[in-house]
């Protein structure tokens, strides 16, 4: 009982934020680096949600060895089939089904009385059975259930074969003190609460996911469900390099271990960003550029003196020094395959691996080191293009002091070339209209940001766009070591969804 089980739901939760999804490649590559950090157990998706989200989970189940692989699914039927369909290759699998248990919930969503939902909750956890013994519940909007109901539905699903029983704040209304009272009542007044590990899962929408998972850790819960950056829903998820770290940190507080290994916590969360176009923000904890840097000089020479002063844990203990230069100009393709195969990137064929080499040599043209970073975003790259109706061909852009910017653009929409030129208040704004003017898709630019991958002047720029059409949201990124170009494609790939928006359902509001 002195281990904490991470569970990690990036791949299903965090996409669930808008405009993070991620591709059948994106979500193995994500996978295969939480089984490098030992996560012990990876979510990978909602089957049910669309063919796409069943083929993502099944290539996780495939690929992933050393993790057990979760699979999320209503308390219905097809959906338990379908989660228990797309996991059944895995070496070890979850099914996860949940019910909604609050009064609102169960009212206005699902317009059914509780002793309804007991039943379909013991269903459905009977039926989960069938497909694998590791079955989790979850009682969605647990944080504003009551608690007599709460301790009723536990006790039979249970019964019935439930393994995990986790207590999701969907909401993030909780409090710390609160939320700890839910569980420790929970684990005390359960008859058979011994049978099955508590878990908790806890949204941010007021800054206390964390917390609240910490404290139900300190009230019993032994599995807190979290996402790399705090990534999901809303305001996201409870970070897992947070809870981690605070457990490592914070021995003498909680007792515990997890089994995972921090020095991937860094790389992971940029392979997290890369691939969503969600940066993290500088000052974010463990994982932010500045987390570990010491501004003030009265830090710097305590610092100096004796790390302690000022520092509680250590940079390279989550991986901050694991960005090493890998690769240069000279490499060859084999050096590059490998070290591309380290980082869970595998290639279908040599005619792909040939592309991918072809780029990275000209991209060692234009830098002489390439960090682990820069090999991501070359990757991330090709696969956002790989299957898109617009690509960038052409852009050509004047800037002048004195002058109006000008950009020249062609595209190749549907294989067919269009240009097009348009001025603007500066070289990112005429190019992003000179692109309008071709698609005329109509949207609105909601965010706009670059950031570099690695330092230096000749580091590529990483671009996060975020346009809106609709109500929905949508994200694009691009990398280059020339910033306008990152924009245009980050543009470009962002309108690319808009212009493909993929149908699939969520599950919280179905
Ligand atoms: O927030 C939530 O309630 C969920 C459940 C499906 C676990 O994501
Ligand atoms: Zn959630």
């Amino acid at each position: 009982m002195n281990k904490l089980i991470i569970f990690d739901t990036t791949l299903r939760d965090g996409e669930q934020s808008p405009g993070a999804s991620m591709t059948k490649d994106e979500k193995v590559r994500i996978a295969k680096m939480l089984e490098r950090m030992r996560v012990d157990v990876i979510e990978a998706g909602f089957p049910i949600a669309s063919p796409g989200d069943f083929e993502a989970v099944r290539a996780v189940a495939r690929a992933v060895k050393d993790s057990v692989v979760c699979g999320l699914a209503r308390a219905a039927d097809a959906d338990i089939d379908r989660a228990g369909e797309a996991l059944k290759d895995a070496a070890a699998c979850r099914v996860h089904t949940f019910i909604a248990t609050s009064p609102i919930h169960m009212k206005m969503k699902l317009r059914l009385e509780p002793d309804q939902v007991l039943e379909r909750a013991v269903e459905a956890v009977r039926r989960a059975r069938r497909w694998t013994d590791d079955v989790e519940f979850s009682a969605e909007d647990a944080g504003r259930s009551e608690l007599d109901f709460l301790c009723r539905i536990t006790e039979a699903v249970i019964e019935a074969g439930a393994r995990t029983i986790n207590i999701p704040d969907t909401v993030g209304y909780n409090v710390p003190d609160q939320f700890a009272h839910t569980i420790r009542s929970l684990i005390e007044r359960v008859p058979n609460a011994d049978k099955a590990v508590f878990s908790v899962h806890c949204h941010n929408d007021l800054g206390l996911a964390v917390a609240n998972s910490l404290a139900a850790v300190l009230a019993g819960a032994r599995q807190v469900e979290c996402t790399i950056n705090g990534l999901g829903e809303r305001a996201g998820n409870a970070s897992l390099e947070e809870v981690v770290m605070t457990v490592r940190t914070r021995r003498d507080v909680f007792h515990l271990e997890t089994g995972i290994d921090t020095t991937q916590i860094v790389p992971a969360s940029r392979l997290v960003a890369n691939i969503t176009g969600f940066p993290v923000q500088p000052n974010k904890a463990i994982v932010g550029a500045n987390a570990f840097a010491h501004e003030s000089g009265i830090h710097q020479d305590g610092v100096l003196k004796h790390r302690k002063t000022y520092e509680i844990m250590r940079a390279e203990d989550v991986g901050w020094t694991t960005n090493r230069m890998v690769l240069g100009k000279h490499s060859g393709r084999n050096a590059f395959r490998t070290r591309l195969e380290e980082l869970g990137v595998s290639f279908a064929s040599e005619e792909e691996l040939n592309a991918a080499f072809a780029r990275f040599k000209e991209l060692a043209d234009k830098k002489h080191e390439i960090y682990d970073e820069d090999l991501q975003a070359l990757v991330t790259d090709a696969n956002l293009t790989a299957n898109e109706r617009i690509k960038l061909r052409y852009l050509r852009v004047c800037s002048e002091t004195g002058e109006t910017p000008r950009a020249q653009v062609t595209l190749a929409v549907d294989g067919e070339e269009r240009s097009a030129t348009a001025d603007g208040g500066g070289p990112v704004d005429a190019s992003f209209k000179a692109i309008e003017s071709i698609l005329r898709t109509d949207t609105d630019l909601l965010l706009y940001s670059v950031n570099n991958i690695t330092s230096g002047t000749d580091a590529q720029g990483e671009v996060t766009v975020r346009v809106a059409k609709g109500g929905r949201i949508f994200n694009g990124q691009g990398a280059d070591t020339d910033i306008v170009i990152a924009s245009a494609k980050a543009y470009v790939n962002a309108l690319n969804k808009v212009l493909q928006p993929t149908e699939r359902a969520h599950p919280q509001l179905l």
